[in-house]
């Protein structure tokens, strides 16, 4: 095919995810209930967030707090809740109760708790947080005995020790997440590292949005691209994000079965901050971030987000033909 037949076909293949996200993304406000869903767990994520948090500030959360009430007062009349609503009142609950909330605040969420007659089903000890068994209770490596006792033991972890992480340790977990599976094999990740530099991790931090109030306790960072050099046509045009993707969950199991905790970082960033930290970091201009990663040490004690997950039945759905 000639170059001008490829650059029509890249396009055309742009222009109709563009269409599809413009005409069905959630970037445009709505009363749906599915959308709504997807709003409540953003918003409630942070009061989560906060409230794991072991030197968590007097005043965090108080700002997604009020966010949380406006949500529940713009919700529709006689729209039932769904699940990830349901859980966001249960978290405004829990948050209620923490000994430091201003008095004017916690009323105000009295008053929204009041005037939802709400069920809470789902599932009802839910806290918002899990606090930590002890480390030496967590089932580490040796001891993973079932695949549930490995994938339900990992979550995201905010509160490192200030241990240094061995560059053994985690040159192990890069080396068993290169087992990820690719398109053709292409292989086109790279994991970029700043072990034990306080320094530099704080200011590549500053690039990052996601890491307030915990990124100056990660002692190591990693930085995950995707070579767009190995995808060669229009069809492929996405497989960049997918294959880069799988490796970082590859390698957030590999971190967590080396005994170590991670925190993915978002890179959902404009033009203007990526081309800022890949020029800052000399990333070269044909790879794509896809994310960063904290990586450091568990604590004795901890708290991790609770972080629920909508029913199986929403997510397992046998295909059948019209
Ligand atoms: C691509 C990606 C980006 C994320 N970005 C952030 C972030 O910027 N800050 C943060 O604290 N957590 C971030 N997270 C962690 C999620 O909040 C977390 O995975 C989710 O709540 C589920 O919890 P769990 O990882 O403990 O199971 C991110 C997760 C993913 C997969």
């Amino acid at each position: 095919m000639t170059t001008f037949k490829s650059s029509l076909r890249i396009l055309y293949g742009f222009y109709y995810d563009f269409n599809r996200f413009f005409r069905y993304g959630g970037w445009k406000k709505s009363t749906n209930l599915k959308y709504r869903e997807y709003l409540a767990v953003r918003i409630y994520h942070k009061l989560e967030k906060c409230m794991s948090f072991s030197d968590r500030r007097v005043d965090a959360g108080q700002n997604a707090a009020h966010e949380l009430i406006k949500f529940y007062e713009s919700k529709p009349k006689n729209q039932e809740l769904g699940f990830h609503e349901s859980i966001g009142l249960t978290v405004l609950t829990n948050y209620r109760d923490q000994s430091d909330i201003p008095l004017a605040l916690s009323h105000k969420i009295q008053l929204l708790l009041d005037a939802f007659t709400y069920d809470s089903h789902e599932p009802t000890d839910y806290k918002g947080y899990i606090e930590s068994a002890k480390k030496s209770n967590f089932s580490f490596s040796t001891s993973f005995e079932s695949a549930e006792s490995f994938f339900n033991t990992r979550h995201s972890l905010r509160s490192f020790t200030n241990q240094k992480v061995d560059i053994n340790d985690l040159s192990r977990a890069i080396n068993l997440a290169r087992t990820t599976p690719s398109v053709c094999n292409r292989q086109s990740w790279k994991c970029y590292y700043i072990i034990n530099d306080r320094q530099l991790i704080d200011y590549a931090l500053e690039f990052q949005s996601g890491n307030r109030g915990f990124g100056h306790r990660i002692p190591c960072l990693l930085i995950i691209t995707s070579d767009l050099l190995a995808f060669h046509d229009s069809s492929e045009r996405y497989q960049n994000w997918i294959d880069g993707g799988m490796f970082s969950m590859n390698l957030l199991l590999a971190i967590h079965s080396v005994n170590l905790g991670a925190c993915p970082l978002n890179w959902s960033r404009g033009p203007g901050r990526d081309s800022a930290f890949r020029n800052k970091f000399k990333i070269p201009i044909n790879e794509n971030i896809i994310m960063m990663i904290g990586v450091g040490h568990y604590p004795e004690k901890y708290r991790v987000c609770e972080s629920a997950r909508k029913p199986l039945s929403e997510t397992m759905i046998e295909l059948k033909k019209k």
